[in-house]
């Protein structure tokens, strides 16, 4: 049988103590109930000794029936486990710096002091009848001997769990699996790890722990936590799921979920290209990337995007190929021609060269005026110049060129601003020579940013009033306007031409 792995959450209190985080008890208890669903098997809710808003937020969270363990943080002094006590939590996790820099410049105590201190807090927390994970801080610059009398102690005076901690996150896999070891060679209480990620190494510390014999992992969603945070709990859990085939409690289908509640309401972003829960985590660009998992996801992709509550993205850009922009497409139902594919992988491409990165909706747009647009060979009209003047102090005026039945025609006009100048100089000229009207039009801007594709959609109506829409994407919004405009006319001067 696979080896169950504990999940011990720390995101409400290491997790808290990300700089600039503070939760308050309702987001707690919001993220509590989350986490329990998720299926974590302890769940450290706070500091109580921090606090009055820490302690309510402890209590209601102890208060909410939870599956798992409810678990409050404090030192190895009597005051602070009382008020853990007076939360009534599940269990206490008690600790005390072990370090020689620590025990001499943080604590001012002398090991003997540390052991004993250790030792009173266990059997106060034990004679009040809850579970006790220790922990002796900064066990990994703890010198080895002292470390090994410090757990030994704890686990004679009836500590449950063993915990140790990677204060400064300076451990490497190789020496966290021996570290591990060596504890394990002398007590035989469960052993837990606690990673920090200075060097980011926290995940694979954790892993390396576990390879060690230690049964549990202290985890934090989206990886928070001081300073750079601890071992993120999605990367522990899908490593020690798929690399190791071990097991634990969670639902990894929650995953994406927890880490959406978590970022949104600690409002500490998640990088994109973070592990599992990262946006571009299961996203696709490269041609041939695209090409592949649209055949066989497991081309390119190690787990499926669904085992974590994902769904794969195929990103347009300019790495991105015919495949995987064909497949996006017809996700959403569009059947483009190979030419008109043709041209929508070449315009993708021509803005990811400017550096834009194309998201669905920008790619729908391009998609869907290339598709609308009038074939070359029927075009009636068709523009070859235009130029447009803005500025302050100046009246926006634009000139435009056509080309109608071989012959080419002029105008200029000027107007509101750039693109209402445009429009009117291709009104002046098509008024004349044909008899199409702009009865309505539509600007939206589809991305943010100053240069967002612009999607134009105009209304034309034609001599015998009927009325023709017409589309174009842009990043330059005037284009996109006298393009539609142009692709408007021709549309209605084909169907004119079609009815006669
Ligand atoms: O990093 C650490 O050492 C801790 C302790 C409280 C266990 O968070
Ligand atoms: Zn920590």
């Amino acid at each position: 049988m696979a080896k169950r792995i504990n999940i011990f959450d720390t995101t409400l209190r290491d997790g808290e103590q990300t700089p600039g985080v503070s939760l308050t008890p309702e987001e707690k208890v919001e993220i509590a109930l989350l986490l329990d669903e998720l299926g974590v098997d302890v769940l450290e809710a706070g500091f109580p000794a921090a606090s009055a808003g820490e302690r309510k937020a402890v209590s209601r969270i102890a208060k909410e029936g939870l599956k798992a363990e409810v678990c409050a943080l404090a030192r190895a002094l009597k005051q602070e486990i009382d008020l853990a006590l007076k939360c009534e939590v599940d269990s206490v996790h008690t600790f005390i710096s072990t370090s020689e820099v620590q025990m001499k410049y943080a604590l001012g105590k002398t090991p003997e002091e540390v052991v004993q201190m250790a030792v009173e807090s266990i059997e106060y927390i034990k004679d009040h009848g809850l579970i006790c994970e220790f922990s002796p801080m900064d066990a990994t610059r703890t010198e080895l001997g002292f470390l090994k009398k410090i757990c030994k102690a704890a686990e004679e005076a009836h500590a449950d769990r063993i915990n140790i901690p990677d204060t400064v996150g300076i451990m490497t896999p190789n020496k966290m699996r021996n570290l591990v070891q060596e504890v394990c060679s002398v007590v035989k209480v469960p052993i837990s790890v606690h990673c920090h990620d200075d060097f980011g190494m926290a995940v694979a510390n954790s892993l390396a722990g576990v390879e060690g014999g230690a049964s549990q992992v202290h985890v934090t969603v989206n990886g928070l936590g001081e300073r750079a945070g601890n071992a993120a709990l999605e990367e522990v859990v899908m490593s020690l799921h798929v690399l190791y085939g071990m097991e634990t409690g969670i639902n990894t289908r929650l995953l994406y979920r927890v880490s959406q509640l978590v970022r949104q309401l600690t409002g500490v972003p998640v990088q994109p290209n973070k592990a599992i829960v990262g946006e571009n985590a299961f996203a696709h660009e490269s041609g041939i990337h695209t090409k592949g998992v649209v055949i066989s996801p497991a081309t390119f992709e190690p787990i499926d995007p669904e085992l974590v509550g994902r769904k794969r993205k195929i990103i347009a850009g300019k790495k991105a190929g015919r495949h995987g922009i064909k497949a996006e497409l017809e996700e959403f139902g569009l059947k483009p021609t190979s030419e008109q594919l043709n041209l929508i992988v070449s315009k993708v491409k021509e803005l990811g060269d400017k550096g834009k990165m194309v998201t669905d909706a920008d790619l729908l747009a391009i998609a869907r005026s290339i598709m609308g647009k009038v074939a070359e060979e029927e075009k009636v009209i068709d523009l070859t110049d235009l130029a447009v003047v803005t500025g302050i102090k100046v009246i926006p005026t634009a000139s435009v060129k056509i080309k109608l039945n071989g012959k080419e025609y002029v105008a200029a006009e000027t107007g509101v601003g750039p693109v209402d100048a445009a429009v009117k100089a291709i009104q002046k000229l098509t008024d004349k020579l044909v008899n199409v009207r702009l009865k309505e039009y539509r600007l939206e801007a589809l991305t943010g940013g100053s240069d967002a594709v612009a999607e134009v959609v105009i209304k034309v109506e034609d001599k015998d009033g009927h009325i023709i829409s017409s589309r174009a994407a842009s990043e330059d919004i005037v284009m996109a306007s006298v393009e539609a405009m142009i692709n408007g006319i021709n549309k209605a001067l084909l169907r004119s031409r079609q009815r006669a």
